[in-house]
């Protein structure tokens, strides 16, 4: 590949086994980043970055854990010295059908959701930031998957739209106070994607979900792939978006954006 837009810079990306985070370990390794993949599915995540030529290491990591989460950011300092890029991506939602009103256990939900989606993205934000602030040059970009639920309710369960409306919180208060160490806090906001997590928790086919997908954005023939959110956060990993903090990057094809469904 002629233009590497990462080259040189050392990238974790939690939740990176599968889905979305997988194409962006993919991405990454392609554009010259050596990547840190931190996941629970250690097989998954092993067999992905033996694929990888050496340019992906796989460290067990449940986000949830903060002796875990630093473990993942002191790998890539041991390994490589320094971390420029940290993508906090894991997520789960709860269970399909999970409403206020239903019989299902709101308790259990919350403390599981907001504990991987948001706890983890909180710990894996507060340990690169400690890294990239301790590196020669400092700088450094921290990216978190939201979710068109970040904005809007009715379009996931209630505890999932809550964990990423919080992440938004999460991205402003650390974009405030990295700002001045030239740490860049920002999110991705995918809308349906046909991913694992997708698969289980709406419970149905991959192309059930792509024609899903396509439904509700304004832009028709177009289907939402991985690899679009992948690149959204390459961008925002890369130093072509070097005065862009704070924001919410929305891959929904507008479906935010106007009355479509
Ligand atoms: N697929 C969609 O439609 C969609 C839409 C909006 C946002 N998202 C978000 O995208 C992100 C990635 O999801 P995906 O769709 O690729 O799903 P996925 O299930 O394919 O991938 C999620 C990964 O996170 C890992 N993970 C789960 N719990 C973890 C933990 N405690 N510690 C470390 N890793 C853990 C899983 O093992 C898995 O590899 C999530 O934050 C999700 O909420 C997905």
């Amino acid at each position: 590949m002629e233009n590497k837009r990462l080259e040189g810079k050392v990238a974790v990306i939690t939740g990176g086994a599968s889905g979305i985070g997988e194409a962006a370990v993919k991405l990454f390794v392609s554009h010259g980043a050596r990547v840190i993949v931190a996941d629970v599915q250690d097989q998954k995540g092993e067999a992905l970055c033996a694929t990888l030529g050496g340019a992906a290491s796989y460290v067990h990591c449940d986000v949830r854990l903060e002796a875990d989460v630093k473990r993942a950011v002191d790998t890539a300092i041991s390994l490589h010295g320094r971390l420029d890029v940290m993508f906090n991506n894991a997520g789960i939602s709860d269970p399909a059908g999970s409403s206020i009103l239903g019989e299902g256990d709101l308790t259990a939900a919350f403390e599981r959701v907001m504990g991987v989606n948001v706890l983890g993205a909180l710990l894996g934000t507060k340990h690169a930031a400690r890294a990239m602030t301790a590196t020669p040059g400092g700088g450094g970009s921290i990216i978190t998957t939201a979710s068109v639920a970040s904005v809007m309710g009715g379009l996931a369960p209630p505890v999932y739209t809550c964990s990423k409306h919080a992440l938004l919180g999460l991205t402003r208060a650390a974009a405030t106070e990295l700002g001045k160490h030239g740490v860049r806090v920002n999110c991705v906001s995918p809308a349906l994607v046909a991913t694992p997590q997708a698969v289980s928790h709406t419970q149905a086919s991959l192309e059930e979900l792509e024609a899903m997908g396509e439904a509700i954005s304004t832009l028709k023939g177009v289907k939402l792939k991985a690899e679009d959110i992948a690149e959204a956060a390459l961008f925002l990993a890369s130093d072509e978006s070097r005065f862009v903090s704070g924001h919410n990057l929305m891959v929904d094809g507008a479906s935010t954006a106007t009355k479509i469904f």
